[in-house]
Parts: C-alpha cells; sequence; structure tokens
C-alpha cells in the first residue's frame, strides 16, 4: 500500500483491459488517477470501480490520435490534482495477423501506426514540458513481446518502435531527471482469452499459446500492473530506458524448453 501515495498519474487505455487492472492497482497504491480514453463508457466504469473501492480517480475523453486532445488530457491533470508526476502510454490496438505483407492492406498499417506510434508518442510531447519543470517524472509505455519475436507485419513494428521511442525520450530527457522505460507483455488471460476457454477449439489454440512459455502460462493483466507500479513509483528511481518484460520468460527462453522435453 502507498507505493505512489501523492503521486497524479494519467493512464492511457484504461477504459479495459491491462489499462484498467493498473489504473484500479495505482490507486490502490495511493495515486490520483486520471483514467483517459476514447471510450467513455469504459473509462467510467473503471472510475467507478476505483471509487467504489474509496480510491480517487477521473476520467477524461481522449483519441491519442489527436494531438490537441493530448494536450487536454494533460492540462486536465494539472487542473484537477495540480501536478503531473506519472504518464503511462497504454492505449494501444491490434494489427491482423490473418494477413501477411504481401496481402494486408496499406491502410490497416497506417491505422495501426497512427494509433500506437504517433499517438504514444502525441502523450509524451504533451506530458513531457509539465515533468521537465519538475524536473522528476516517470514515463512508461506498453510495448509488445512482438517488438522482440514479431507478430503481423502492421503491429509488431509499431511495438518495436515504441521500445525504441521510449529509450530515446530517456535519452532526452535524463538530464531533467524524467525517466523513461517500456513493458512488453506477452499475450494476456484477457475477457477474449477467457471467452475462448469455453470452446474445445480455444481451450487447444491456449494451450499452445502456454507452450511457448517456460513457467507454461499466459501473462495475467494484473502482472503488467505490478511491473507499472514499480516504474510509477521511486523504488525504480535508477530505472531508465529499459524494458521489462511481462511475459512468462517466452521471449528469453526462445522455446528451447519445449526443444529440450523432446531430447
Ligand atoms: N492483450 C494482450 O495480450 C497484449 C499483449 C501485448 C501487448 N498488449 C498491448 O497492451 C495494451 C493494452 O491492451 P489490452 O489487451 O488491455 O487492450 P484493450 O483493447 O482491452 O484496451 C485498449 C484500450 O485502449 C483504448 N484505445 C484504443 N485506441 C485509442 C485511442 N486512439 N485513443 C484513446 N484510447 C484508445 C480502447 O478504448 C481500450 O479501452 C495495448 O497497447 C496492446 O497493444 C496487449
Amino acid at each position: 500500500m502507498n507505493r505512489l501515495k501523492g503521486k497524479v498519474a494519467i493512464i492511457t487505455g484504461s477504459g479495459s483491459g491491462f489499462g484498467r487492472d493498473t489504473a484500479e492497482l495505482f490507486a490502490k497504491e495511493g495515486a490520483k488517477v486520471v483514467v483517459a480514453d476514447m471510450n467513455r463508457e469504459g473509462g467510467e466504469k473503471t472510475v467507478n470501480k476505483i471509487k467504489e473501492a474509496g480510491n480517487e480517480a477521473s476520467f477524461v475523453q481522449v483519441d491519442i490520435r489527436n494531438i490537441d486532445e493530448c494536450q487536454t488530457m494533460v492540462d486536465f491533470a494539472v487542473d484537477t490534482y495540480g501536478a503531473l508526476d506519472v504518464l503511462y502510454c497504454n492505449a494501444g490496438i491490434p494489427g491482423d495477423l490473418f494477413y501477411d505483407v504481401a496481402h494486408m492492406s496499406p491502410e490497416n498499417v497506417r491505422r495501426v501506426f497512427e494509433v500506437n506510434v504517433f499517438g504514444t508518442w502525441n502523450c509524451i510531447h504533451c506530458a513531457a514540458p509539465v515533468m521537465v519543470m519538475k524536473r522528476k517524472g516517470s514515463i512508461i509505455a506498453t510495448a509488445s513481446s512482438a517488438a522482440w519475436y514479431g507478430a503481423d507485419s502492421a503491429y509488431a513494428p509499431t511495438k518495436g518502435a515504441i521500445a525504441c521511442m521510449t529509450t530515446s525520450v530517456a535519452n532526452e530527457l535524463g538530464r531533467y531527471n524524467v525517466r523513461c522505460n517500456s513493458i512488453s507483455p506477452y499475450m494476456a488471460m484477457t475477457e477474449a482469452f477467457h471467452e475462448m476457454e469455453k470452446t474445445e477449439g480455444g481451450r487447444a489454440f491456449i494451450e499452445v499459446t502456454k507452450k511457448y512459455s517456460p513457467i507454461y502460462r499466459l501473462v495475467e493483466p494484473i502482472d503488467v500492473a505490478y511491473a507499472a507500479v514499480y516504474l510509477a513509483s521511486d523504488e525504480s528511481s535508477s530505472v531508465t530506458a529499459m524494458d521489462i518484460k511481462v511475459d512468462c520468460g517466452t521471449i528469453n527462453a526462445s522455446g528451447v524448453h519445449e526443444l529440450k522435453k523432446r531430447g
């Protein structure tokens, strides 16, 4: 408890999934949370859950593709809570695993880049001056295991760009005591996966997916939230330009455990 006491944090994409669990945990740890999402219903649901638990949060609607809306989001945090200590750029959209580069439309690629890359950059661009002025801040962004071993040619490069962007921002803002890190989750047991568990085909898919992990499991959204709390807190004050892989070992283990089992 209280690992983020007194801190003001914006979490984009917190109307659902990883972002919602992270917003709830940040608030439980004492942060005042700005729940930022383009989906008002989802965002307000997150705020209600936080308030029901007796903690502090407010909702601001934002489409991170729009830089003016990103500026409004940052102004909202400062006007409402008087500061901005943490920006967690978590909002993102998937690509399309069912098309290869020869068959994917350029519009689809542009759509994913627009949210994942330009959207993340927009948020950091608008939040950075507040942190630079205060000579303190923690910026976190959600990359993905896809950044390190690929997925589809629309999504994976956006996540590679995010990992690279955070290292670059860490270099640019380090002299102002502003840190910047990313988190790379592996596939998570989100609602979609819980639905999948109900069918035989879905269960088979999940079993195959788990095999990539030496600990034979998928990520739970709360696993990502715990990593984000660490990066947001002063416990990680010496950690910057880092990617934390919350991936059940899939990236570094590279499936070698499966080969070993086969002898
Ligand atoms: N779920 C996984 O297995 C997984 C694995 C690796 C990385 N990720 C990444 O984690 C992040 C969160 O994923 P999730 O599974 O929780 O997804 P999700 O779809 O449950 O949540 C994403 C949220 O982002 C919001 N959003 C989308 N576009 C937006 C925009 N333009 N402006 C503002 N908000 C927007 C959505 O409304 C939604 O609430 C994403 O960046 C995703 O790429 C997910």
